[in-house]
């Protein structure tokens, strides 16, 4: 795609907007897009009242124009005016050209119901911030009813928490086989399988250092997440080594929540499942992605629709009292009759909470190599599917209580977490809201740590900390030592202990 920009414009989020009518195009230089590739001319100019973008936009013969005015106002930076002022002309140009109505408008951040947040400790109304979300960000209603409600709920769960308050999460990268569609980070080949037993080894080095350091600091670790790949590829009896160790290391059984993200069905035995709630794992992710068959071969997932129903019930009779179901909408093969079908299904089981995300074509997945065509405007049934799963969710009693978005989803959809009333997923809110650190120790483990306070406007400052993506690398890491002073040195600056 051709992009000319005129004046102070964030080139990202102009990109970004882009890509939400003209999925799949690259953003190279202006002269090396082919002929027939979209043009956006985008100018940005500035008076003493605010500030005008006007957009023009073709598609071979096709064409349109839209001119959008801000005004400065002391509440709005000048930056967050242009981006307003340059996403309502991109929206309305690209919209009226491609003859689509996005469903988050100009909302392209992770966080859709970020918007909702600050508005609402702004003290606004309920429905004056739905009305703002449609009207200045061209959301469309349901969506801003739903970041609305997400918002709401989000605060609730949040509450007063204190500056010593964290998380950790720890990564088990491993998966007995690729699916097709996923590129998370996650080794699957038997030769790589083999270096479990020292990834373990060192892993458990490196939570000893982790848990020490959150001691002597006197942090309060409110969650723990044990997350994957797929952790659940650990026989039981490695699982009990690293569980025992870390109910060790901290009290487990005074933790607000502990998840296992088990995921894979046919990974799951009783035994592993007896080990973890020994071992005080309150909540279980069993994914079954689709319950249809041809789906789950399709995205070469090696489980069946019973291998699912199995495993949930071997999560029901573990007596861990919280499981999640993990689903996708938009799969290549699923359309509404069948994933409408999956959904009933699973809701008929009665999970504590239901994760529905929306197909994301990454890069690296192998569904984009095999040249399949996944990418649609509207998202072909998705939208369908994710209406019916936010309605029929709600008729049975869950709520929306956390949600996020990704590039690259099939009709540019959102993920959200449903819950029963009290039983929600409380890491997920907490990383997602970033209210406190979270310590994470593995492969491809990002630590953030968190300054929040809500006196201070509630805007967090943050600071990263990685260890390597690839488990062969981190079997070599030696940066924890490092690390753990450099998690000391956050919290002695920013005066949190
Ligand atoms: C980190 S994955 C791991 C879960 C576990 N290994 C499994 O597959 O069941 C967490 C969730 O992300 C979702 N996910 C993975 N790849 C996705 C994709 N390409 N598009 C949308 N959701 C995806 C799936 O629902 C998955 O359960
Ligand atoms: S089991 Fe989960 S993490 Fe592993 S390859 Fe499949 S989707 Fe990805």
């Amino acid at each position: 795609m051709k992009l000319i920009l005129n004046g102070n414009i964030n080139v990202y989020y102009v990109q970004t907007l882009c890509m939400i009518f003209f999925p799949g195009e690259k953003f190279g230089a202006a002269e090396e897009a082919s002929a027939d590739a979209p043009t956006l001319t985008l100018t940005l100019t500035e008076s003493d009242e605010g500030l005008t973008a006007a957009a023009e936009v073709t598609l071979r013969e096709k064409q349109a124009f839209a001119e959008k005015f801000y005004a400065f106002s002391d509440t709005v930076t000048r930056d967050k005016t242009a981006k307003l002022a340059c996403g309502a002309a991109v929206i309305s140009a690209c919209g009226e050209l491609m003859g689509y109505r996005p469903a988050w408008g100009m909302l392209t951040g992770v966080r859709p119901s970020k918007v909702a947040t600050e508005l609402l400790q702004e003290g606004l109304s309920k429905t004056r911030v739905k009305k703002i979300l449609t009207s200045e960000y061209f959301v469309i209603p349901k969506k801003a009813a739903l970041a609305t409600d997400v918002a709401i709920n989000e605060q609730k769960l949040i509450g007063n928490g204190s500056t010593k308050d964290c998380s950790v999460y720890v990564a088990i990268p491993f998966c007995p086989t690729r699916c097709s569609y996923c590129s998370f980070v996650s080794y699957t080949s038997p030769k790589l399988l083999a270096l479990i037993p020292d990834y373990l080894t060192h892993l458990i080095e490196d939570l000893e250092k982790m848990f020490a350091k959150i001691k002597e600091l006197g942090l309060h670790v409110k969650t723990l997440y044990i997350g994957g790949g797929t952790p659940t590829i650990l026989t039981a009896d490695q699982l009990r080594v690293l569980l025992g160790k870390i109910a060790s290391l901290t009290d487990v059984f005074a933790l607000e929540e502990y998840t296992l993200e088990a995921g894979r069905p046919d990974t799951i035995t009783q035994e592993k499942f007896s080990v973890a709630k020994e071992y005080g794992v309150t909540r279980i992710c069993v994914n079954p992605q689709s319950l249809c068959d041809e789906v789950l071969q399709s995205i070469g997932r090696a489980h069946t629709a019973d291998d699912f129903l199995r495993a949930f019930e071997m999560a029901r009779e573990s007596g861990i009292p919280y499981i999640n179901t993990d689903l996708i909408v938009g799969l290549p093969g699923d359309n509404f009759q069948s994933f409408s079908q999956t959904f009933d299904k699973i809701l008929s089981l009665h999970p504590e909470n239901i994760t529905v995300h929306t197909f994301c074509v990454k890069k690296a997945a192998e569904i984009l190599r095999q040249g399949s065509n996944v990418y649609s405007l509207r998202g072909g049934d998705a939208g369908k599917c994710v209406d019916y799963t936010q309605l029929r969710a709600q008729q049975e009693g869950y709520l929306p209580y956390y949600m996020y978005r990704q590039k690259n989803t099939v009709g540019n959809f959102e993920n959200v977490g449903f819950s029963l009333p009290g039983a929600e997923g409380r890491y997920n809110i907490y990383m997602m809201e970033e209210v406190h650190s979270i310590f994470a120790v593995g492969a491809g483990a990002v630590s953030k740590m968190v300054d929040y306070r809500p006196e201070n406007g509630g805007k967090p400052i943050i600071e990263r900390l990685f260890y390597p993506k690839y488990p062969y690398e981190y079997l070599k890491d030696e940066s924890t030592e490092e690390k753990i002073s450099a998690m000391e040195e956050f919290y002695r600056r920013h005066r949190l202990i």
